[in-house]
């Protein structure tokens, strides 16, 4: 038994997808979540900055003595998992594009990774397409701008459709039938991407980081004690009430229990 809490920590509030789907399986897990929103975002800078806040973030999350660390961001995941596993004593759980059920269930052969440029840079994008998409066609789609329209809570706007029409509908058009989301924030994009492109499969591997999270838990024997109410704290590295907005936007109003700075 071990109340530490987990850490969790995104550019913003992409990794709050997986942190809904965490406390849905374990809710009596406290967990402290970073959002490191004075640096969003996060795709478009060199791989050694990411891999250098994520040390930083890591850190931070350390001292809040968590028991374990999920990289609840696919561009970070991309630019530091192995380096944190290899530099800090606690487990990690990080994104990995869904390449390979994508790969499976697509009947046309065709899919679309939509995630950001930090995320396609990595070997880790390159290892799982080389590993699992032999056969099939995969389709880079850099989302530029859609973590900022999720980041500013417009997602299900017209804005937002506008810009998954431009970077997905030509793809769609072409055949492809399965639409990865590798990145966290582009969960809160996933009603707008089926409303427009009905049918389209859409592979979403928040649930499974969450899944897979607490397997590490129990695998560790560091499960909190069952049947108590995990509390939820918030640290953001930019303006706080920004990020409360944004999340109450999501549906987070009654989570946050506690602050820190
Ligand atoms: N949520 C991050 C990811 O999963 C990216 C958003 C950003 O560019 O900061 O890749």
């Amino acid at each position: 038994m071990d109340n530490r809490p987990v850490g969790m920590f995104d550019s913003g509030v992409g990794g709050l997808s997986v942190l809904r789907a965490f406390r849905d399986i374990t809710p009596e897990e406290d967990v402290v979540y970073l959002a490191d929103t004075a640096w969003f975002p996060y795709g478009p800078r060199p791989a050694a900055e990411v891999r250098k806040r994520s040390f930083a973030l890591t850190r931070r999350l350390l001292e809040s003595n968590v028991k374990l660390i999920v990289v609840a961001c696919n561009t970070a995941s991309a630019a530091a998992i192995s380096d944190l596993r290899k530099a800090f004593p606690v487990p990690f759980v990080g994104m990995v594009p869904g390449v390979k059920p994508a790969a499976l269930r697509s009947r046309s052969g065709r899919v679309v990774i939509l995630a950001t440029e930090g995320t396609f840079d990595g070997e880790l994008y390159a290892r799982v397409v080389d590993e699992f998409a032999r056969g099939t066609t995969v389709t880079a789609v850099t989302g530029t701008g859609l973590a900022a329209l999720v980041e500013a809570g417009q997602a299900g706007t017209a804005r937002a459709r506008e810009t998954l029409e431009r970077l997905l509908g030509p793809q769609v058009k072409a055949g492809a039938d399965t639409v990865v989301l590798g990145c966290t924030h582009y969960h809160f994009l996933a009603a707008d991407i089926a409303a427009l492109f009905p049918g389209v499969e859409i592979i979403d591997t928040s649930e499974a980081v969450a899944r897979r999270s607490a397997q590490v838990l129990e695998e560790t024997e560091m499960r909190a004690e069952p049947g108590r109410s995990g509390a939820l704290n918030l640290i953001v590295t930019g303006d706080r009430d920004a990020f409360e907005a944004a999340m109450q936007r999501l549906g987070f109003e009654h989570t946050v229990m506690e602050a820190t700075r």
